[in-house]
C-alpha cells in the first residue's frame, strides 16, 4: 500500500494554499492581506478589516459606505427564531445556543444555499455578518433572563451589539466611545488567523459542498474547546481559582511545572507563536485603557500582570517559548464591559467571522480544491473471523 505520513495535530502538513493571512511564529508578525495587524488595529475598523479579509483589498469609501448599508439593512432574525431561543434552558451555554441558533437560522434560508451561485454567496456573508452578532446578543440575554431587543439600524456595527447586549443600561456606558473602541480593535484582532482548529474546519466541512451556515456552525463548534477560543473563558476560571484558593501565583506556576492533574497555564503558548503573540501586546495595553475609562480596579488584572511576569521569567516558560496569547487578557477587558465569562468565546466567534467567510470562499474559487479526507495508519486488529456454524 502507498506511504502515508503521519502528523499529529498537522504539525507539518499543510492543508492548503492562502492568499489571505500572514504569521511568522519566531517573528510574531501577524499581517491580513500583507497589512500589519498594529496597523489595522490602530487605524483601521473591523467592517473595513471585514471587507479586506473577505475581497482581498481595504474599502474605498463608497464600497466601505455600501458594505455598511447592506449588513444594516440584514439585521433582523425571522420573528420565529424567538422560539428558538424560548425552547432553550436559560442555562444553556451561549457557544452551544450560537451555533445551534446559526444551523437553525439557516433553514430560513433554504431557496439560496446552492453554493455554486456566486448571488447567494454573497447574500449570505451579507446574512452571517448581519446576524451573528444579534443571535449572539439574544444568546446572551437567554442566559441572563433578560428581554431580547431588535436591532437598530441606525448604528453602527459595534454600537448595535452592544445595545443589543446592554441596551436595559445607561446609554452614556452603552455608546462610551471607549468602550465602543476597545471592542472594535478586539474583534479586529480576532478576525483571522490562517488555519488555526476552526477555520480548518469551516474548509473541510466546506469542501464537502456543505453550505457556509453548516461550515461556519462547525466552525463555531471547534472554537468553543478550551485549547483553542475556550482559552479567553478558561483564563478567567483560572485567574478567579487562584484568588478564591488564596494560594501564591508562584504556587500556581509550580503546578502548571510539575503537571499536577494536567494543569496548564491558560492563555499561555501557541502552536505557531514562538514569541510573544503580537494581539496580546495590542490587547494588554487596551485593557488597562478600558478599566482606567471605566474606574474598574479589577484585582484579576494585577493577577493577571503577576502571572505573566513570573511565567516570562521562569526557565520552563522560557524553554519551551510561551508567551501570552490573545486569549490572556481579552477576558478581563471583557469583564469589565459586563459580558458574562460565558459570553466570551462567543465574542471570540464574531470576530472570527470574517476570517471563516473569506477562509470557505478562497476555498471555493481555488480551482484545485478536493475533498478533505485525511488519511490514516490502521493499528487496529489484523482480519479474524465470527466462526460461528
Ligand atoms: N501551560 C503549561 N505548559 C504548556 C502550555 C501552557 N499553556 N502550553 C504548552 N505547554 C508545554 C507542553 O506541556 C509541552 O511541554 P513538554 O514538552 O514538557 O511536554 C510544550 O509546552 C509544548 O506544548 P504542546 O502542547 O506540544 O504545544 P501545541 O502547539 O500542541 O499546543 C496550545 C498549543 C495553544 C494548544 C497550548 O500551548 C495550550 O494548551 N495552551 C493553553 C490553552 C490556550 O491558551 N489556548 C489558546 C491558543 S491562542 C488562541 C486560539 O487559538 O484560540
Amino acid at each position: 500500500t502507498g506511504l502515508t505520513a503521519l502528523d499529529y495535530g498537522f504539525v507539518n502538513t499543510a492543508s492548503t494554499r492562502s492568499r489571505i493571512t500572514y504569521i511568522d511564529g519566531e517573528a510574531g508578525i501577524l499581517r491580513y492581506r500583507g497589512y500589519p495587524i498594529e496597523e489595522l488595529a490602530r487605524q483601521s475598523t473591523f467592517l473595513e478589516v471585514a471587507y479586506l479579509l473577505i475581497y482581498g483589498n481595504l474599502p474605498t469609501a463608497d464600497e466601505l459606505a455600501e458594505f455598511d448599508g447592506v449588513i444594516r439593512r440584514h439585521t433582523l432574525l425571522h420573528e420565529d427564531m424567538k422560539y428558538y431561543f424560548e425552547g432553550l434552558p436559560h442555562t444553556a451555554h451561549p457557544m452551544a445556543a450560537l451555533s445551534g441558533g446559526l444551523q437553525a437560522m439557516s433553514t430560513y434560508y433554504e431557496d439560496s444555499l446552492d453554493t455554486a451561485v456566486p448571488e447567494f454567496v454573497e447574500v449570505n456573508t451579507i446574512r452571517l455578518l448581519a446576524k451573528l452578532p444579534v443571535l449572539a446578543a439574544y444568546a446572551h440575554k437567554k442566559s441572563v433572563g433578560q428581554a431580547f431587543l431588535y436591532p437598530d439600524n441606525n448604528l453602527g456595527f459595534v454600537e448595535n451589539f452592544l445595545r443589543l447586549n446592554f441596551g436595559n443600561m445607561a446609554e452614556e456606558y452603552v455608546m462610551n466611545p471607549v468602550l465602543v473602541d476597545a471592542l472594535d480593535k478586539l474583534l479586529i484582532l480576532h478576525a483571522d488567523h490562517e488555519q488555526n482548529a476552526s477555520t480548518s474546519t469551516v474548509r473541510l466541512v466546506g469542501s464537502t459542498g456543505a453550505n457556509m451556515f453548516s461550515s461556519i456552525s462547525a466552525g463555531i463548534n471547534a472554537l468553543s474547546g478550551p485549547l483553542h477560543g475556550g482559552a479567553n473563558e478558561a483564563v478567567l476560571d483560572m485567574l478567579g481559582q487562584i484568588r478564591d484558593s488564596g494560594q501564591s501565583v508562584q504556587t500556581f506556576v509550580e503546578k502548571v511545572k510539575n503537571k499536577e492533574d494536567g494543569v496548564k497555564l491558560m492563555g499561555f503558548g501557541h502552536r505557531v507563536y514562538k514569541n510573544y503573540d503580537p494581539r496580546a501586546r495590542i490587547v494588554k495595553e487596551s485593557a488597562g485603557r478600558v478599566l482606567e475609562e471605566l474606574g474598574i480596579n479589577d484585582p484579576l488584572l494585577d493577577l493577571a500582570q503577576e502571572l505573566e511576569q513570573i511565567a516570562l521569567e521562569d526557565d520552563y516558560f522560557k524553554e519551551r517559548k510561551l508567551y501570552p496569547n490573545v486569549d490572556f487578557y481579552t477576558g478581563v477587558i471583557y469583564k469589565a464591559m459586563g459580558f458574562p465569562t460565558r459570553m466570551f468565546t462567543v465574542l471570540f466567534a464574531i470576530g472570527r467571522l470574517p476570517g471563516w467567510i473569506a477562509q470557505w470562499r478562497e476555498s471555493h474559487e481555488d480551482s484545485l480544491t478536493k475533498i478533505g479526507r485525511p488519511q490514516q495508519l490502521y493499528m487496529g486488529s489484523p482480519e479474524r473471523h465470527l466462526n460461528r456454524s
